[in-house]
Formats: structure tokens, sequence, C-alpha cells
């Protein structure tokens, strides 16, 4: 029976109003019962912000770019999934978690009031990464396509729709970024931008490896930004989440590393769909300016 709850497509249930799918809401004491300990590392993003990517470079950084050590095992082995629930130990974030012995980088998409409170009162550190709300919902909008755990995307117009209104899993984009950039100095967060990434991925590097306390050489960064392009990962099975079985990722529909790219939205948004995301994106963002860049 656990096994079949994977089989398909999860409906979304609420913790505190935030749409979740139902094994993490099932689960939901065990996040709440996690301890953070000092020296712990968060990796917060909202969905298909960057995660991985970022992950990876944390990764090296921390294993000074020794790419065999990098290597040792996916992802989501490597960096768990905080609030991800599966009958599959490996894909279980919080099992995972459980037995893994700190200082731990950790996964997770949880908005900012949702993060379990030992991690501010461990004084951890926090990675956010940020994207574009438009390339993100596009690349959202493929996962859910792809990813047969997470609910039926449906036409995009509907999905677009959705995401307006907070109704995807994660819940609100425009809430999650807003929610991180409002903490970010009290909390010691650095906050990263997609769009810098891509621009920039060496200087964002270096701002990595110093938020992290390290100061390492010019060719040593550069060696992790060759380490970490779209297309080291793209091939990089332990980075591409290639270990994930077909019956959860359909790599028929459409590939974990899609494209990589800014300015993908120009593709799937209409003139009408822009004009009217636009005139919400003003509104909704008003009280808190974020600076997004939605072509580089
Ligand atoms: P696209 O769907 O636009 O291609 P996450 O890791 O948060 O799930 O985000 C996935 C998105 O980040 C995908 O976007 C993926 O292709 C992109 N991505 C992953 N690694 C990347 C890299 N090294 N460079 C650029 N984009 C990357």
């Amino acid at each position: 029976e656990a096994a079949m709850e994977y089989q398909t497509r999860c409906p979304l249930l609420e913790v505190q109003g935030i749409p979740l799918l139902k094994p993490i809401v099932a689960h939901w004491e065990r996040v709440e019962r996690f301890r953070a300990e000092p020296g712990d590392l968060l990796i917060a993003t909202y969905p298909k912000a960057g995660t991985t990517w970022t992950q990876e470079i944390v990764d090296l950084l921390l294993n000074h770019n020794d790419f065999d050590k990098s290597k040792r095992a996916p992802t989501h082995e490597r960096m768990p999934f905080l609030e991800m629930t599966s009958p599959n130990p490996t894909l279980s974030g919080i099992t995972k978690l459980e037995t893994m012995d700190p200082p731990r980088v950790i996964k997770t998409h949880l908005p900012i009031q949702l993060v379990p409170t030992t991690f501010w009162e461990a004084g951890c550190k926090v990675i956010y990464m940020a994207r574009n709300p438009k390339d993100n919902v596009v690349s959202y909008f493929h996962f859910d396509r792809m990813n047969l755990v997470q609910p039926v995307p449906g036409p995009w117009h509907q999905y677009l729709d959705k995401f307006m209104k907070g109704q995807l899993g994660w819940g609100s984009w425009y809430d999650h970024v807003k929610g991180y950039w409002r903490e970010r100095k009290k909390k010691n967060i650095l906050y990263l931008f997609f769009e810098d990434m891509k621009e920039n991925p060496h200087q964002e590097v270096v701002r990595i490896a110093h938020f992290l306390g390290q100061n390492l050489s010019k060719t040593l960064i550069d060696e992790v930004v060759q380490k970490t392009t779209f297309v080291t990962m793209r091939d990089n099975p332990m980075a591409n989440y290639s270990s994930v079985p077909n019956t959860i990722f359909d790599r028929r529909v459409s590939e974990f590393m899609r494209k990589g790219e800014v300015g993908d939205w120009q593709n799937h948004f209409s003139a009408e769909q822009n004009t009217i995301f636009e005139e919400h994106y003003r509104k909704i963002m008003e009280d808190e300016p974020i600076p997004f860049r939605f072509l580089i």
C-alpha cells in the first residue's frame, strides 16, 4: 500500500495554508521533530529555481573541488530533501536525515515560516536561490508533466493561473521569495539569483565560497564553475537525477536537466498572458521590490 501511494500522482493537502504533497503532510510531524545542529547548511528554494545547481556547487566547494568525492552518491543522497517522504528510502529525505550525522547539507522547498525553528536556534547558514517567476513557472510546468508524483499539471494556461494564485505545491512563489528576502539579514541567508548565476557564475561561486568561510584560488573557483555547467551536470549521473526510476520521472515527457536557460518563458507566454502576468506581478510585489531579471 505504501508503494501504491507513489504509483499515482499525489493530491495536495495543506500545512498552515501551504499546499504540499499528501505524503509530506502525512509525515509532517517527522519534519517538525527534525533537529538541526550548528554547522548544518540549508539550501532553500521554490521548486525549479536552481536547487540542484546550487547543491552541486556547494558540495564541490565543501569537498575542496574533489570531483570524485562529489560523485560518491546522487544529489538527493548527498544532500537530503528535508520534507520529502517516500517508501523508497533513498528518495526519502527525512528518513535519510534521521540517520545522518551533522554537519549536513539539507535541501528544502519549504517557505520560511515552515522551516523547523531549530535551524534558526542553531544559527544555521541558509543559501536561498531565487529565479524569475516566468522561467520558474515554465520549468515547474515541464517538471510536473514528467514527475509522476506531482499533481497533473493540466494545460499551460490553467497551470499559469494556478501559479499566480499560489495553488501549486509549496504554495505561492511570491510569498516564498518575499519571505526569505525579508529575513535575509536577520537570519544569515545568502540570497542568490539564477540569472546572476547564469550571467556570471564565477562571481556567484565566489560569493558562495565566502559565505561558507572559504577563500579559494581563482583556478579552483574556475574549476568548480566548469564542473557545474548545465552540460557537465546533465552528463553527470550523480547530478542529473538519472538514478530516479522512470516510474517516477517519465523521461519520455521531459528531462530533469531540461534547458537551464534564462528567457525560455518567451516560448511559452502568449502576449496576452504576459500582459496579465506583469500587471499581477507589479501589484503583488509592490510591497517588497526584489530585483528579478527576466532576461539577461
Ligand atoms: P529548466 O527546466 O528551465 O531547464 P531545480 O534543481 O530547482 O529542480 O531546478 C531545475 C532547473 O534548473 C531546470 O530548469 C534545470 O535545467 C536547471 N538547471 C540545473 N542545473 C543547471 C545548471 N548547471 N545550469 C543551468 N541550469 C541548471
